[in-house]
Formats: structure tokens, C-alpha cells, sequence
């Protein structure tokens, strides 16, 4: 096929309000470096079409590294036990949301394992606290918790919310969450949108077993349940995981799915993952944010604990101290003539228009 089929191909996709799976899977099967090429140029004109060419910035905090999961492919699952575990306390978490906000980044992310012991009114409070003293956005991953959970933090003024489905295969699913529910985890996600959150699913591409199909549906998946963020990012095998012995995912495939999750989905929001960041040389975000990502990641976990939450090996900038990335991100931005925005970066969807900034 000449880069003219494939032109007509993307705009196909772009043109529809569901776009073909067949259309979806040719364009992820592209092995041709020119034809790649095509696909991630229109992703990024997408990209600045609907979310224009600012890069958005989330602060990151890793509050807990507990986890009552067994995901095959993460290193916090609950029989690493060489892992050495930690939980942040609130004075710990309110100094590390004053340093996202002393360097200007209007979203604080609180991202944790699935922590049995996490208490939902301990949580309440602490956003409470972070919302009264500074004017943040605040982002929860916390995994499945209840309606009346995330109905409580909602209430308390959490913002968004990050729950991956991390493939939409429920055979894949089942096989490597084998003591969690995908229903379960698709219920969470609905709850969450219905609860008013900006909603954020995404998925985990190289999985053992997955195909070009499967992740065709993810996308489908990603647009017709309309998330507000998505987040791709890219299976990287870890020694104390049952997927030890799996190869390291595709990062041409990880960005191919960026880039038709662009063209399909439009204005959602898409970081440049760390996990895309932490493998090859040089740093490969700077591709995903030139196939179609417009968000990333400062990381703002206090040393020495950011470098315990290993959920893959050999994840970027983990013996830097916290908020350094800072400064690397603006110098990334520039050799790619783009700019960092410091705004909160609400969902571009129609559906919060009337909620955004609370
Ligand atoms: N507990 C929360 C949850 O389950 O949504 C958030 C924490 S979880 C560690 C955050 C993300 O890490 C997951 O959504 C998953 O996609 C990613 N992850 C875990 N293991 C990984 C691996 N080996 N390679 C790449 N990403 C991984
Ligand atoms: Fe729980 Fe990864 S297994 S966060």
C-alpha cells in the first residue's frame, strides 16, 4: 500500500464516529518506517488540532507501594516480598503537593498499589486539606475501591480519576488478573464517570498472548466509553513478576497505539508514559509526544521511597530527588518546538464543561 492508501486510510478513521476495526488493525500492523511516519505526522496534526501544542504537566506522587494485587506483570504484587514496602503519611504527601505547587504544576496525582489498608476517610481528609490550601487540581489512582469510596473522595473535591483497563481481551485479562474481576474493574471505571470524575483508563501494550485485534478493541473500547485521559504504556518485564521470562514490549507498537488513540479518540488527554521513557536509547517520549501524547509525568515521590516503587525495572529518573524532572521536561519540550503549560489541563470533552474547575 503507497502512502497515499494509507492517507486515505486515516482519513477514513478520523472521519468516523466509530471507526472500523479493520481500519484500526491495518493501521497498527504497519511495519513500513515511511508508511509509521504518515501515521504519527497526522496523529500530531490531530494532536494540535484538539489539545493544542502545550505539553501538560501532572506531579506525581507514589503515596504507597502496598498492594493486595497480583498482577503478573507488576513488581509491587503482594508476593514480591523482597520488596521493601512503604506508605507515605500526610505530612510526608502535603510536603510533596507543596513542591508540584511551588514549581507551578496545577495537578497533583495520587497514585498508590491497590493498599488494603488505605483508609477512604483518611484519604477524604488529606484531599480535603490539599484542595483548601492550594489551588490544584487532584488526580486519584488508587485502584477498585467502592462506589460509596470514590462517591466520598468525589464529594471531598477529588478531580479526576486513573483507572487503566489494561486490555479490554477478558480472556488476556483473566489470565494474568487471576484473583481480580474484569467485570469488576469495568463496573469501577463506569462508577467513576458516572460520579461526575474526569475519567482515565489506558493499556498495558506487549502482554504475553495479546494481539493487533485486541488492541484495535482497546481503542474501540477507549471511544465509545469516552474516557477523558488514556494512558498507553509499555509491558517492561520485572524479575520478581510471573512474566519474568516475557520479552520487553514493542515500543513501535506503543506508539502506533498513541497515535491511532489520537486520530480515534481526538481531545482526550495522553501522557507520554514513563514506562515509554525508561526503555531504548535516548528518551523515547519525546516520540510519543510527536505521535499523538500531550501530557507528562514529573515525578515528585520523596527519596528514598521513589525509587521503591519499582513497578517495572529500570523506570527513568528514579535516584533523581523529587521535582527534578522539572527542569529536563522544559529542555525536552523546547527541541521539539513545543511549550510547557502550567494551567490544570481540565477534560477538553463537552460532557465536563460545566464542571471543570470547582
Ligand atoms: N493500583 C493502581 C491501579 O491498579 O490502577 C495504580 C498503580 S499501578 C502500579 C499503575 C500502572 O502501572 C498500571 O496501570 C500498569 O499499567 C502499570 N504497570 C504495572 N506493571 C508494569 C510493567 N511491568 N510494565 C509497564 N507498566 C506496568
Ligand atoms: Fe498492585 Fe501493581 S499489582 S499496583
Amino acid at each position: 500500500m503507497t502512502v497515499r492508501d494509507i492517507k486515505s486510510v486515516l482519513d477514513k478513521v478520523y472521519g468516523s464516529e466509530i471507526p472500523d476495526l479493520v481500519d484500526l488493525e491495518y493501521l497498527l500492523a504497519l511495519e513500513d518506517e515511511q508508511q509509521m511516519e504518515s501515521l504519527f505526522e497526522y496523529a500530531d496534526q490531530v494532536r494540535s488540532r484538539f489539545v493544542g501544542d502545550e505539553i501538560l504537566l501532572r506531579g506525581l506522587i507514589e503515596f504507597s507501594n502496598f498492594c493486595r494485587n497480583t498482577c503478573f506483570y507488576c513488581g509491587l504484587n503482594k508476593y514480591n516480598r523482597e520488596l521493601q514496602r512503604y506508605r507515605l503519611d500526610s505530612s510526608q504527601i502535603m510536603s510533596a503537593v507543596n513542591d508540584i505547587a511551588a514549581a507551578g504544576i496545577k495537578t497533583v496525582v495520587l497514585q498508590s498499589g491497590e493498599d488494603g489498608d488505605l483508609d477512604a476517610y483518611w484519604l477524604k481528609d488529606l484531599i480535603e486539606r490539599i484542595k483548601m490550601d492550594f489551588d490544584v487540581a487532584v488526580t486519584l489512582s488508587v485502584g477498585e475501591r467502592s462506589y460509596e469510596d470514590y462517591k466520598l473522595w468525589k464529594q471531598a473535591g477529588a478531580d479526576r480519576y486513573l483507572l487503566k483497563i489494561e486490555t479490554t481481551d477478558k480472556a488476556l485479562y483473566d489470565s494474568i488478573h487471576t484473583q481480580m474481576s474484569f467485570e469488576n474493574r469495568i463496573e469501577c471505571s463506569r462508577n467513576l464517570k458516572a460520579l461526575g470524575y474526569q475519567n482515565g483508563s489506558g493499556c498495558l501494550v506487549g502482554l504475553k498472548g495479546q494481539t493487533i485485534r485486541s488492541l484495535a478493541k482497546d481503542i474501540l473500547f477507549f471511544k465509545k466509553e469516552g474516557f477523558d485521559m488514556l494512558g498507553i504504556g509499555l509491558f517492561i518485564p520485572h524479575e520478581m513478576t510471573p512474566l519474568k521470562n516475557e520479552p520487553l514490549g514493542n515500543i513501535k507498537l506503543a506508539l502506533k497505539v498513541i497515535a491511532v488513540t489520537r486520530i480515534v479518540t481526538k481531545d482526550t488527554h495522553i501522557p507520554a508514559t514513563t514506562a515509554i521513557g525508561s526503555v531504548g536509547k535516548g528518551d523515547a517520549r519525546l516520540l510519543a509526544l510527536k505521535a499523538g501524547a500531550n501530557v507528562l509525568m514529573p515525578n515528585f515521590t520523596p527519596q528514598p521511597y521513589k525509587r521503591l516503587y519499582e513497578i517495572y525495572p529500570g523506570k527513568r529518573c528514579v535516584n533523581e530527588q523529587s521535582g527534578e524532572c522539572v527542569h529536563c521536561i522544559e529542555t525536552m519540550a523546547k527541541t521539539i518546538n513545543r511549550s510547557i503549560c502550567y494551567s490544570r489541563g481540565d477534560s477538553k470533552k463537552n460532557s465536563h464543561a460545566g464542571v471543570l474547575h470547582n
